[in-house]
């Protein structure tokens, strides 16, 4: 006896494969069953069969998929999740045609959302990012990511942290990020380095307090060079995290091979990404994290290029980079629609960046991203009938149903009151 029988799928897809990211052609592969089941026990997933064979099955609760697509939960990987304020402010700024580090420069930009993140208490920033997390479900995502960054002093960087932590009740599965240096406070404007040895400082307390697994750097012109976020990468990984880079986004500075070199386990922009860098991916462990919401919101045509790291080997996943300024939006279903019409990936590629390559980027590659017995029963029971509409269909939502191990913790109502 089951638990939960999700019955007449009539397209599911596993994503099973190895254990590993897809890399280059892989990401074009995925199997796909038609008219499929799939039984829920204890939270895990239990069985997955035809829906023939799932007739003779016995469960406590059975849902009928009405022919639907299922999927595995969508997997966000690179959020700046927990901040205090808004900017649309900067939206007048930006049509004047001040730059996004023109902003920045100015003390705008992350500077301003970090006065608002230090302004506000734990509960504020908890409250607000709970409703980010709301959206971020009602979109289909089970898994996210979600970095610090709007502190940049010892104390509000700890509040944002543990403000993470705090999220934990909420049906979203979070990994935590310090990104600290995200850009040098105005306190320490001249003094860069000074900066960073004041958040390598705190590496040690948010280690012993369990508040992040992953550091992360801004690697960029007139933030971090790539030699600061060289030494200050490596004192992290020494110390037991893994390692992230905000790299390439603005100017090809080389934080692409900077990452390779640190088998970070991911390079998050990439759009200014050198050939070089390309290639090297090819070889390397370190995924690409690419992140076209934050190329369309800035206004600029040149996406990262998706196409030619996956042409050359690499594995590409895909984010909202959800964070106040560069990239205001929890739809992961649109990044997957921008994937698909301004990098040309391929619908299964996309499918792929967004579950396995996804869970593999954040240190979840065992648990999130794929469908299989004894794995965690986190999916989508989608307004769709196939996986390409999804992507197809642009800038709406098409999630009906989101399970996070087993249990229903979103439907779409009718909107009719
Ligand atoms: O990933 N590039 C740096 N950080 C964020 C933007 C943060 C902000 O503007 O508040 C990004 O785009
Ligand atoms: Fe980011």
């Amino acid at each position: 006896m089951y638990d939960l029988l999700i019955e007449n799928i009539g397209q599911l897809l596993t994503m099973e494969g190895p254990n590993r990211p897809r890399k280059g052609r892989e990401m074009g592969q995925i199997t796909v069953k038609d008219n499929a089941a799939l039984a829920v026990e204890q939270g895990k997933v239990a069985w997955i069969g035809s829906a023939e064979e799932a007739h003779s099955l016995k469960a406590s609760r059975t849902m009928n998929a009405k022919s639907q697509l299922v999927t595995p939960g969508l997997v966000e990987p690179h959020t700046h999740l927990v901040f205090g304020g808004t900017r649309e402010n900067e939206v007048a700024l930006k049509q004047k045609g001040f730059s996004y580090l023109e902003i920045l420069e100015r003390g705008g930009g992350i500077l301003s959302t970090v006065r608002a993140t230090r302004a506000a208490s734990l509960e504020e920033l908890v409250k607000k990012a709970n409703r980010s997390l709301d959206r971020f479900l009602s979109f289909g995502v089970t898994t996210l990511e979600a970095k610090s960054g709007y502190g940049l002093d010892k104390k509000t960087e700890l509040k944002q942290l543990e403000a993470i932590k705090a999220l934990n009740s909420h049906p979203i599965e979070l990994v935590s990020t310090f990104l600290g240096a995200h850009a040098v406070p105005l306190e320490f404007k001249g003094n860069t380095k000074g900066f960073l040895k004041e958040m390598e400082d705190l590496l040690d307390e948010i280690k012993s307090q369990n508040l992040a697994e992953f550091v992360d750097i801004f690697c960029e012109s007139g933030v971090f060079s790539v030699e600061e976020s060289r030494a200050y990468l490596a004192r992290a990984k020494e110390k037991g995290f893994g390692i992230k880079i905000h790299a390439d986004e603005l100017y090809p500075l080389g934080g692409t091979e900077l990452a390779i070199d640190l088998e970070a386990v991911s390079a998050d922009h990439l759009v200014a990404i050198s050939e070089k860098g390309i290639q090297q991916l090819a070889e390397s462990k370190t995924i690409a994290t690419l992140l076209p919401g934050t190329t369309f919101y800035l206004g600029k045509d040149h996406y990262a290029p998706g196409r030619s790291i996956i042409d050359c080997g690499g594995a590409v996943t895909l984010s909202t980079d959800f964070n106040p300024g560069s990239s205001v939006t929890e739809n992961l279903q649109l990044i997957m629609s921008l994937a698909l019409l301004k990098m040309n990936l391929t619908p299964e590629e996309i499918w792929n960046a967004v579950t396995v390559n996804a869970a593999f980027a954040i240190g979840r590659g065992d648990v999130a991203g794929q469908l299989a017995v004894g794995r965690p029963a986190d999916f989508v029971i989608w307004d769709a009938e196939n996986y390409v509409y999804v992507p197809y269909h642009y800038g709406v939502s098409h999630t009906q149903f989101v399970f996070k191990n087993g249990n229903c913790v979103y439907e779409r109502s009718s909107g009719y009151v």
